[in-house]
């Protein structure tokens, strides 16, 4: 069984729960999904860690670095729990809200040192740029326009897991769609959200004494 563990605190409608529904759909072996934010227990999450032939964490990225609920989990992992593990092979995918998918690259060194340090092998990583946009195209199949590079990365990103194999972090982004027009439309929804919450330019620009 493949562990496909949901790090965001949107559960379900997340992006990363998006992007592990793609890699399922790629993966012939059975896989259970957990929402981080639904577990009461931790000893049911560790229960089915050990059972795992396989960790799939998905996440966003926060801050450059992991949410607070991934962090308290390696942490009490380690603190408790640490002993207790083989050589379970952890893979990544995460996404952000930038363009640039190489940001999340400090944080796939925290899993690596993490996975170093529970003597777990870290598989290796899918880094979504723009997941905000690439999760919101869930109607165009993987390998065609904005998603064709998001597809391909799923694709061997999966042949990984499957044959718990060791690859290089994987960096993906909108295929044919340029950064400028990104920070755009990133622009007209900041603009739209502020108008929704009445919020006007000279309030944001205003000093404050
Ligand atoms: C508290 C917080 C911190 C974030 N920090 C970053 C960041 O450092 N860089 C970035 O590109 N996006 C950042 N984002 C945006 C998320 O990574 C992005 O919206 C992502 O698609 C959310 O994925 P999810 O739906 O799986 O939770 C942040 C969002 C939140 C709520």
């Amino acid at each position: 069984m493949i562990l496909l563990l949901n790090g965001s605190f949107r559960g379900s409608k997340s992006n990363s729960n998006y992007f592990l529904d793609l890699l399922e759909k790629e993966l012939a072996e059975e896989c259970e999904r957990v929402h981080l934010n639904q577990v009461k227990d931790i000893e049911v999450l560790v229960a089915k860690i050990k059972e795992a032939g396989a960790l799939v964490i998905g996440m966003p990225l926060y801050v450059d670095g992991a949410p607070a609920q991934i962090v308290e989990l390696m942490e009490t992992l380690y603190s408790q729990y640490r002993k207790e593990f083989g050589n379970l092979p952890v893979y990544i995918i995460s996404n952000l809200g930038f363009y640039e998918s190489t940001q999340i690259g400090i944080q796939l060194e925290i899993v690596k040192n993490w996975c170093s340090k529970m003597e777990f092998l870290y598989g290796g990583g899918l880094a979504v740029g723009a997941g905000e946009m690439l999760g919101s195209l869930r109607n165009v199949p993987p390998d065609k326009g904005p998603n064709r590079k998001l597809g391909e990365g799923v694709k061997k990103f999966a042949a990984a897991v499957s044959g718990r194999k060791e690859i290089q972090d994987i960096y993906v982004g909108p295929a044919g769609f340029p950064r400028r027009l990104y920070i755009m439309a990133a622009h007209m929804g900041w603009r739209n959200m502020a108008k929704q919450n009445k919020l006007v330019k000279r309030e944001l620009y205003r000093k404050r004494v």
